[in-house]
């Protein structure tokens, strides 16, 4: 109802009366009155007349109404700790695939290898519950497909080089724009669930607290609409893993690659290592050349230009 409320407001870009929302929707003016009062709460500025509501301008919300092609399936919550665990808890429910868990702001919000995401308010944190019918195997690729479509899709909305990092860091002129987490679950060899977790910086200023950081609002100079971000990134991410032949999704993320051919350090859970970076595998394995021409191969970590 809220959803459809707001839609009118924008169509109409003038005084809407309650008794004309009421018929439009079929609702009583109480409810119609309800459902405003809610939305101003909410942060929402519409202006309450003698005559109507108005809609004075757009907030960057990411409440489920704002996303009416996948409404049912989106969920915000102003503050969790991680949207990690919240999805967690709603795969092992049996949410369906493609349900989105939403952050405004994280208390324990987690990077890879246990680091902290710092997540405060204005950047973009969420998490895409994934059902693929894939072994485990193979489902490396969708991360990897993820970190390919979010830095085409950054390039083409705002003109920025954005390039990856293996395994799926986003950067922009060598300093970290968004960085993906995953977990799993699987049963039988098959994959169960594959949560995805997405840390944008979109409208936030993480520098202070990680000097090599940037934001969206840094770089352009101007706020962002993590909403409109968010929402294109959902349609083009579901289209193309849709779509995708898997065998394709690591070729192509080469091409935006920054990792290959230079000498990195690799830090695992367990060890460290360093060398070239000489190429990634079908299934998203770095394969290192290390100082004695031996070669290594590291299915997971974090690794550091040097
Ligand atoms: C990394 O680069 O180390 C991964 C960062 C992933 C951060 C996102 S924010 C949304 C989701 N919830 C979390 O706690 N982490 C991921």
């Amino acid at each position: 109802m809220k959803g459809q409320i707001l839609k009118i407001f924008k169509r109409e870009k003038r005084i809407v009366s309650g008794e004309a929302l009421s018929s439009e929707l079929g609702v009583s003016r109480v409810s119609i009155w309800k459902h405003v009062r809610k939305l101003q709460e909410l942060g929402y500025n519409i202006i309450a007349t003698t005559t109507g509501y108005r809609l004075i301008d757009s907030i960057d919300a990411l409440f489920p109404w704002e996303f009416p092609d996948r409404e049912s399936k989106i969920h915000f919550f102003p503050k969790v700790t991680s949207t990690m665990d919240v999805a967690g808890e709603f795969a092992r429910k049996g949410c369906s695939h493609f349900t989105v868990i939403i952050a405004g702001c994280q208390k324990k919000g987690r990077g890879r290898l246990k680091r902290i995401w710092h997540s405060s308010e204005g950047g973009l944190y969420f998490t895409i519950v994934l059902r693929p019918q894939i072994p485990p195997v193979l489902s490396l690729r969708l991360n990897f497909a993820a970190s390919l479509v979010l830095a085409q899709l950054l390039r083409q909305m705002f003109c920025i080089d954005a390039m990856v990092k293996w395994p799926n860091d986003i950067l922009v002129n060598n300093r970290k724009i968004s960085g993906m987490l995953s977990e799993i679950e699987a049963e039988s060899d098959m994959v169960s669930f594959l949560n995805i977790g997405f840390g944008i910086n979109v409208n936030n200023d993480p520098a202070a607290k990680e000097p090599a950081a940037t934001s969206l609002r840094c770089i352009l100079g101007k706020k962002i609409s993590r909403k409109q971000l968010l929402s294109e990134f959902l349609d083009k991410f579901e289209s193309y893993i849709n779509n995708v032949n898997l065998d394709n999704v690591i070729p192509e993320w080469k091409k935006y690659t920054i990792t290959l051919n230079r000498r990195v350090k690799v830090v695992t859970s367990h060890d460290i290592s360093e060398g070239v970076a000489i190429d990634v595998d079908e299934n998203g394995t770095l394969i290192l050349e290390l100082a004695d021409g031996s070669i290594k191969k590291v299915i997971y970590g974090d690794c550091f230009h040097i």
